[in-house]
């Protein structure tokens, strides 16, 4: 068999956690909460029916949907992106800066086609994203982690870091970050658009759980801070529409759209236009508002009862994150736990949940001691069983 990039290898171990967890979805005695999906009642099937059969019958939408389309994407889903998602976070866009990509996890692909070359370092959080490293290691670069507390990234190690590596990207998810659930504030979002445009860095700000608010203050995006376009906001509409209909957009300065035009061009020509256009006519007929709030409902509760699992079934020791929204949690358990190693025990109990280490960069600081459960593809009356049965392994392993 011909041999296999090498590149390949950086994905090996990732892989085989992301395959285990998807087994575990799918097996019912097992309850889950690796994976990073919303709750399968948060899924607008019976709007997208309706959608579906009028529009396709309708106005030539039928032959357009199945026709090759805009590498941009279509016009009535970016102006509804611009009209009901950046609008209301206070920033300025018109049609010429906002593409669709086929759901977030694209944006990074392009995004890295765009600009990194071997050998360039990417900033990221400690933890961050495990896909993301994935991507940004398939093109080569390096990746180095930055601290970050309760607040996001810390600053002045964020600077330090730019001093010493020179990096080409900062890649930060701000709000109700996965894995940890953290959200950066105010100031340091700011002082992040600064860092990028002062040391000429792109910033890929990836911003998939922002509407997923439960509690807590809205903060708007750090691109709504960047004075000279060193910002690319990226996100999704897997959680607020459906994960599978792969839908995502990226808003930046006309000049970026242009040449992520040619990339996305290269890439797969165009994002899916039948699914754009559902989307686009659920936002259109003013679907979306309600939806949020009936999904925000539902994740609220599921939030809320895995929190009073943490508290009233964990070791006293445990630390953890409270989200405002999103769909995880972060816990950290005492020091000599090896959760990857507890995953094993987990499986016996029939419970899944990410151990912290896939969230690290391999090779800098890792915490074992750590995992991400989430929320929100599990039913509330399933989450107490759950974590009844994580805390039992936790237990035991102590
Ligand atoms: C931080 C982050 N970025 C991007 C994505 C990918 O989103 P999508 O499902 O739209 O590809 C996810 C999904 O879990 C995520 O957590």
């Amino acid at each position: 068999m011909a041999k296999f990039a090498k590149r390949i290898a950086y994905m090996q171990s990732t892989a085989d956690v992301i395959r285990y967890l998807f087994e575990a979805m799918t097996d019912p005695d097992i309850i889950s909460f690796g994976g990073g999906a919303p709750a399968k009642e948060a899924l607008p099937v019976e709007l997208v029916h309706e959608i579906a059969n009028e529009v396709l019958t309708r106005d030539q939408r039928g032959v357009q949907a199945l026709q090759y389309g805009n590498p941009i994407g279509i016009p009535d889903l970016r102006q509804a992106v611009i009209d009901q998602l950046l609008t209301p976070k206070g920033v300025k866009a018109d049609l010429k800066n906002v593409m669709i990509v086929a759901g977030g996890m694209e944006s990074m692909n392009l995004i890295s086609q765009l600009y990194l070359e071997p050998g360039d370092v990417v900033l990221v959080e400690s933890p961050t994203f495990v896909q993301s490293i994935q991507i940004f290691k398939m093109f080569e670069a390096q990746c180095i982690a930055c601290e970050t507390d309760d607040n996001g990234f810390v600053i002045e190690d964020l600077e330090a870091k730019i001093k010493q590596y020179h990096p080409k990207m900062i890649y930060v998810i701000p709000t109700f970050q996965n894995p940890s659930g953290r959200t950066t504030s105010l100031e340091r979002r700011k002082a992040i658009a600064e860092l990028g445009s002062q040391y000429d860095i792109v910033v890929l700000e990836d911003d998939p759980y922002c509407e997923m608010r439960y509690s807590g203050e809205v903060l708007p995006p750090i691109k709504y801070f960047d004075e000279t376009g060193h910002t690319i906001f990226a996100n999704s509409l897997s959680k607020i529409f459906a994960p599978g209909t792969r839908l995502g957009y990226i808003y930046a300065d006309e000049p970026i759209i242009r040449k992520l035009y040619e990339v996305k061009t290269a890439t797969n020509s165009h994002t899916n236009v039948l699914t754009q256009i559902l989307c686009a006519e659920f936002f259109k007929r003013g679907l979306y508002e309600p939806h949020l709030k009936m999904i925000r409902d539902i994740h609220r509760e599921r939030r809320d009862v895995m929190m009073e699992c943490i508290k009233t079934m964990f070791p006293n020791e445990t630390k953890f994150i409270y989200p405002d929204g999103g769909l995880f949690t972060w816990v950290e358990l005492p020091e000599h736990v090896d959760t990857t190693l507890m995953l094993e025990n987990a499986k016996q109990h029939k419970v899944a949940y990410m151990p912290g280490k896939e969230f690290f960069v391999e090779g800098q600081p890792i915490k074992n001691n750590c995992m991400r459960i989430s929320f929100g593809g599990v039913a509330p009356d399933r989450i107490e069983a759950g974590m009844k049965r994580l805390a039992d392994v936790v237990r035991l392993y102590l």
